[in-house]
């Protein structure tokens, strides 16, 4: 098998990345039945050997070839084969919806491999994204029109990378009910806040340097950082927010660039930080010499007025980078989104972005411009708030009805998930299958963490794609198994047999 390998011959002078002409030469040998399911792959040093390139090209192609449905990673083994090949007839499946979290090859493999299948009857906890339904397109297609009809070829020239001045102005008004400061010289346009979190990473960090996460925290994030070859010193979450002693203790012993935090409504815990320690992070940050990056993604969604207040208002020594994203709320696949970044870091900031993508769509901007403009955004956020509001409160109400006594969960007041500590002898995979049997889908707590977690026995519930009618069934099934399975009886009836 080295042989055929080692056989493989790859044009260094060709425009095509070696990354990408090894990777289509592997999926053709698995499509040609050559390399069969469940074949483990040459280890990245064997290979980057037999076929003289660089370790990087052959980590790029596995990543590229696990992206595309070939192989899968097992942690602290290999790559395999995968079992189940991608459909390759090109034709577009309604039956896999794209879910907003990375999920870890393993969970990948049960999408799939069928054992878990997402189609449009599927009650999806585990998405924390409006369904496609909800989007305001007849409104956008106005903006869309008047923006067309006014600029003319203007809308597809090239952008300031920094962004279109108008929205960045239109970005501050939208700020100042907020009581944060900012001026448009300081709003940096992006598209979507994980490119946000990405360009911060690539403007400041280096291989080997150290940030600071919340732990558990958002999957793209811990992505992005791995990417760039970041050490992750993770902090545990109390209820109000990070834990102080060990924040100091890492900020002390690790001197990270970054602290990257969501202090409302937290992904996936739903925890807010107590306003108390949202003053003291800020004057640790200031102490140790590090920025925050304060990701904000649904701090409107606050269904019990807790008005916590932003880190950014208190942040007088720019120490802060308030990063907002409007995928929850808005259209996701539009990928917008913008940054406040400090006087210090936005050449940093700017020539990051630009070596990312240049800019952000123009059209795209000048249409969400027109948009805030004309009310709409306000209009179309109050409607969001209504809708969700009433799915946290069905979610809750279920969840206080149906779950059985030995489960804890917190209430987060507001945001997208409810995140759940389960009975230990009740095993989340296991969960997750027997869910999916019944057609309910949800995030397993361990793909939040940077590291093998100490806890495997959490859930994240998201009920933004979930319909206001189906929520309490899906809740009520899903307590059923959770109290089968802590029960340790056999399942029986309708409820599947695993
Ligand atoms: C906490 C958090 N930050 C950032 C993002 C990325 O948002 P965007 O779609 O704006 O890139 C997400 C998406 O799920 C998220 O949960």
């Amino acid at each position: 098998m080295l042989e055929l390998f080692k056989s493989l011959k790859l044009d260094k002078n060709s425009s095509t990345p070696l990354y990408i002409q090894l990777s289509d030469k592997i999926a053709e040998m698995i499509d040609n039945g050559i390399l069969l399911a469940d074949l483990k792959l040459p280890s990245i040093r064997r290979m980057s050997s037999l076929l003289n390139v660089n370790s990087v090209t052959i980590v790029s192609c596995y990543k590229q070839l696990e992206i595309d449905g070939y192989v899968h990673s097992r942690p602290g083994s290999g790559t395999y084969v995968a079992a189940v090949l991608p459909d390759r007839s090109g034709n577009f499946s309604d039956s896999n919806v794209i879910l907003d979290e990375l999920y870890q090859s393993d969970d990948l493999n049960l999408i799939n491999n069928g054992h878990i299948k997402i189609n449009e009857d599927t009650i999806n906890f585990a998405s924390a994204t409006p369904q496609s339904n909800l989007f305001p397109v007849e409104n956008f297609k106005l903006v869309l029109n008047e923006v067309l009809d006014r600029d003319l070829g203007n809308a597809f020239d090239y952008q300031d990378s920094q962004g279109f001045y108008p929205l960045r102005s239109s970005v501050c008004s939208l700020l100042e009910k907020r009581k944060i400061a900012c001026s448009e010289g300081n709003v940096q346009i992006i598209s979507g806040a994980q490119q946000g979190i990405d360009i911060i990473a690539k403007a400041l960090l280096r291989q080997g340097d150290y940030v600071i996460t919340e732990s558990p925290t958002y999957t793209g994030a811990i992505a992005v950082f791995k990417s760039r070859g970041a050490e992750i010193a993770d902090v545990p979450l109390s209820n109000d927010g990070l834990n102080l002693n060990i924040l100091e203790y890492n900020l002390k012993k690790y001197k990270p660039k970054l602290i990257y935090t969501i202090p409302s409504f937290q992904n996936p815990t739903g925890i807010s930080y107590s306003n108390e320690k949202r003053q003291e992070i800020l004057a640790l940050a200031e102490r140790y010499n590090a920025y925050i990056i304060e990701d904000d993604y649904v701090s409107g969604l606050d269904f019990e007025n807790m008005s916590f207040t932003p880190i950014k208002s208190l942040d007088k020594s720019d120490r802060v980078i308030f990063l907002k994203s409007f995928s929850k709320i808005f259209m996701p696949g539009l990928r917008l989104g913008f940054m406040i970044v400090p006087p210090s870091l936005k050449g940093y900031v700017i020539e990051a972005k630009h070596a990312t993508d240049i800019s952000t769509s123009g059209l795209i901007q000048r249409a969400f411009d027109l948009y805030i403009r004309k009310g709409m955004w306000d209009e179309h956020f109050e409607i969001m708030f209504d809708i969700y509001r009433e799915r946290y409160n069905k979610t809750v109400k279920a969840l206080d009805m149906y779950l059985p006594r030995n489960v804890q969960f917190h209430k987060p007041g507001g945001g997208l998930n409810i995140w759940l500590d389960i009975p230990s002898n009740c095993l989340v995979g296991s969960l997750l299958k027997a869910a999916s049997a019944e057609n309910i889908v949800f995030a397993p707590g361990r793909i939040f963490y940077s590291s093998t977690p100490t806890k495997l026995n959490n859930v994240r519930l998201s009920f933004a794609a979930v319909h206001t009618d189906e929520i309490e069934r899906g809740i009520k099934k899903l307590c059923e198994l959770i109290s089968y399975f802590d029960r340790g009886e056999s399942l029986t009836g309708n409820i599947p047999i695993l």
